[in-house]
């Protein structure tokens, strides 16, 4: 067995690599939400931002058996890599997945990371190898999310009346720009991480205009704003990511400012998005910390249910 660097240029190299992790991934995970081809080929094709990217794979002979992901922050956190390893069903308990993780590791230090974070997740009711994997190898749990999925349409949720809901998809217009990086930091800040000793990111216009950019070539980006009518300040937004050619939505990041929480803009917002969608998008999926009482309530109001538990793990690698 030999550990390869993906060469990024290598069309085919690509989709074989692609393969791979989904076919390893989803017979543990039936309810994975996975990054499609389209999307992986975004990635791996860009030049590199704020994050730089390195993909591995295992091979045997000519297949490859295992893959791995190393991802670097290059702004914050540049003491911390994250990482995911994934190895075909016929091909594991022969050391692949160590060798993977090894392989990562060893960059990860070179790159002067001294923490491998990495997520999780199990399904409820298939038995899965990642955490007794991600416990041989030294890693702890930090932080635990449920991942739930709901059927659409889902029950529409009233707005306010002292609010009127502002939609858009792609790039978010000029005149909202300020307010939506104001309410993205805030969510930024908020989110509940547990343990995860992680510096928070910051987006100013530049780096919202890379990522909305990045994000449309293989995302529909939908966005929900809560306007206040009586002086136009916006009170929170929903964001929900479709695959382009998918059947399902990915529900991203829901947040309402603190004063004017209490008037259940957070499900008015999703119910929002979910409206807007073309009807042969029948699933969403969200994962939200059980800890966050409000949000996971929410969520199970609006028909989500857990498929799975996403543990988010760390790993010294000093
Ligand atoms: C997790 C995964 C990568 C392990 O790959 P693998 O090649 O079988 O791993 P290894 O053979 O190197 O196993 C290393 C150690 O992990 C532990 N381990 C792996 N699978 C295990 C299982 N099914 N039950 C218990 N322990 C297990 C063992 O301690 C093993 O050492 P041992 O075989 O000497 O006892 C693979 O099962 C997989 O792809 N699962 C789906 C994706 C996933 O969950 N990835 C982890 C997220 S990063």
């Amino acid at each position: 067995m030999q550990i390869q660097q993906l060469d990024t240029t290598d069309p085919a190299a690509r989709r074989a690599w692609h393969a791979v992790m989904e076919h390893a991934v989803r017979s543990d995970r039936p309810h994975a939400l996975l990054t499609t081809y389209d999307a992986f080929e975004v990635v791996a094709t860009s030049p590199r931002t704020y994050f730089e990217r390195t993909w591995l794979q295992a091979v045997e002979g000519s297949e490859v058996v295992g893959v791995a992901e190393l991802e670097l922050p290059l702004e914050e956190n540049r003491d911390v890599g994250w990482c995911e390893v994934d190895v075909l069903p016929e091909h594991r308990r022969r050391g692949i997945g160590r060798g993977l993780w090894d392989a990562v590791v060893e960059r990860a230090r070179q790159a002067g990371r001294t923490r491998l974070g990495g997520e999780v997740s199990v399904d409820l009711s298939v038995a899965g190898a990642g955490f007794a994997f991600a416990t041989a190898v030294g890693a702890a749990e930090k932080h635990r999310e449920d991942h739930l999925l709901a059927d659409l349409p889902v029950a529409a949720g009233q707005v306010d009346p002292a609010y009127d809901v502002l939609t858009w998809r792609g790039r978010c217009p000029d005149e909202h720009r300020e307010a939506y990086l104001a309410m993205r930091n805030q969510m930024n800040a908020d989110v509940p991480t547990g343990e995860l000793d992680l510096e928070v990111e910051v987006l100013d216009d530049a780096r919202l205009a890379a990522s909305e950019e990045r994000l449309m070539k293989a995302y529909d980006v939908r966005v929900a704003a809560a306007r206040r009518r009586s002086d136009g300040v916006l009170g929170g937004y929903s964001l929900l990511f479709v695959p382009h050619g998918t059947r399902y939505g990915w529900q991203d990041d829901t947040l309402v400012m603190p004063e004017h929480r209490g008037h259940r803009l957070g499900a008015a917002l999703k119910c929002a998005n979910y409206a807007g969608l073309p009807g042969d998008v029948t699933e969403v999926h969200t994962w939200t910390a059980p800890a966050n009482t409000a949000m996971h309530r929410t969520n199970t109001a609006l028909g989500f249910r857990v498929v799975e538990h996403m543990y988010e793990v760390e790993a010294v690698i000093a």
